[in-house]
């Protein structure tokens, strides 16, 4: 304890641990530096003020994307191209104008992941209506600050969730009406929804939740895609109510290649009760096999063959094993 929080005591009588001093046990997941509005900032000074207009209303727009490692010298960022159009396309549904070009925050991409020196990370791109004018109305030529940020990120819903598949529950709340959540638009405050989902799931004993559209029809996941599997017939949810998923589109090609019928229907939480397979589709998630819903297990309870083609399918091009899928991968190339 330093001089300055020594008045501060928490409910269990400690002290807080001070910002200034991290636990020299733990290795911060982080990467040393972010870009932010076109410099190369230490982690440390990747800061915003309170003040910023997001930080009141929710105004931004991210993505999340993944770079996987190919080899010791090479590694791959996957789909970079369709993630950074899918952020130019956030920002016209927020009308945010980004000051950089589509080239320079791909370059800055690529560019962070090699800085870092992180073969294998997640990579977050965020763009936000910064301190300028007080009030919801953020004025017609609002600051936008803009950075990117790396950090190590494994299995998302646990290597496990991976191998054996995840528990879910359909959530109690409902993925918003679409005249209120742009879902289309990868938006910030579109996440209070997913993240009061996911942590109800959780406290619930889940490890994820499903959520319904406001007509009761199963939407998406907290962070992804769903897709279930019945006679060996690919269903998922149109778009209507969800995110245009990467994974998801992804997925499209890879069963079209293995000439796996996908339809794009809506369908009911009882539907997903008694499919044969049921998984999800994300950056973050992969593709993770869903075996149970609200305690009900999806066919036997253990990832189909179909999950498990697909899902090997992709970690395959991902690494970059699939010469013909190589076009999705934008080379990091480490010195
Ligand atoms: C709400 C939601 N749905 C779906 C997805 C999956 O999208 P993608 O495959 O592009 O990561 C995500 C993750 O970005 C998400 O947050």
């Amino acid at each position: 304890m330093n001089a300055e929080n020594a008045h501060l005591v928490t409910k269990s009588g400690k002290a807080p641990a001070s910002k200034s001093e991290p636990n020299p046990k733990k290795e911060s997941p982080f990467g040393a530096t972010i870009w932010m509005d076109g410099e190369w900032l230490a982690f440390a000074d990747a800061t915003t003020h309170v003040m910023a207009h997001a930080m009141h209303y929710g105004v931004g727009i991210f993505e999340g994307i993944r770079c996987y490692r190919i080899n010791d010298k090479e590694s791959a960022i996957f789909r970079l191209d369709d993630h950074v159009d899918r952020l130019f396309a956030s920002a016209k549904i927020v009308g945010i104008k980004l000051p950089h070009t589509r080239e320079d925050l791909r370059a800055a991409c690529v560019e962070l992941v090699r800085r870092n020196r992180q073969p294998e990370c997640y990579i977050r791109p965020l763009a936000y209506i910064g301190q300028g004018p007080v009030g919801v109305y953020p004025g017609t030529n609002p600051p936008i600050n803009t950075f990117i940020a790396t950090w190590k990120w494994g299995a998302y819903l646990g290597d496990e969730g991976l191998k054996k598949g995840i528990r879910c529950q359909i959530s109690t709340f409902t993925r918003g009406f679409v005249n209120h959540t742009m879902t289309k638009g990868k938006i910030t405050g579109n996440y209070v929804n997913s993240a009061l989902a996911k942590s109800e799931a959780i406290a619930n004993g889940f490890q994820e939740a499903i959520l319904l559209d406001t007509e009761g029809f199963v939407s998406e996941g907290s962070g992804e895609n769903i897709f279930i599997v019945r006679g060996g017939k690919l269903k998922t949810t149109p778009l209507t109510s969800i995110l245009d998923g990467i994974t998801r589109r992804t997925v499209f090609e890879l069963a079209d290649s293995l000439g796996l019928e996908v339809q794009e229907v809506r369908f009911t939480r009882d539907e997903l009760y008694v499919a044969d397979e049921a998984f999800f589709t994300g950056t973050a998630a992969e593709i993770t096999p869903i075996s149970e819903v609200d305690r009900r297990p999806i066919g036997d309870g253990s990832p189909g063959p179909i999950t498990k083609r697909l899902q090997s399918e992709f970690f395959a091009i991902v690494r970059g094993e699939k010469p013909a899928y190589r076009r999705w991968l934008a080379p990091v190339l480490f010195g």
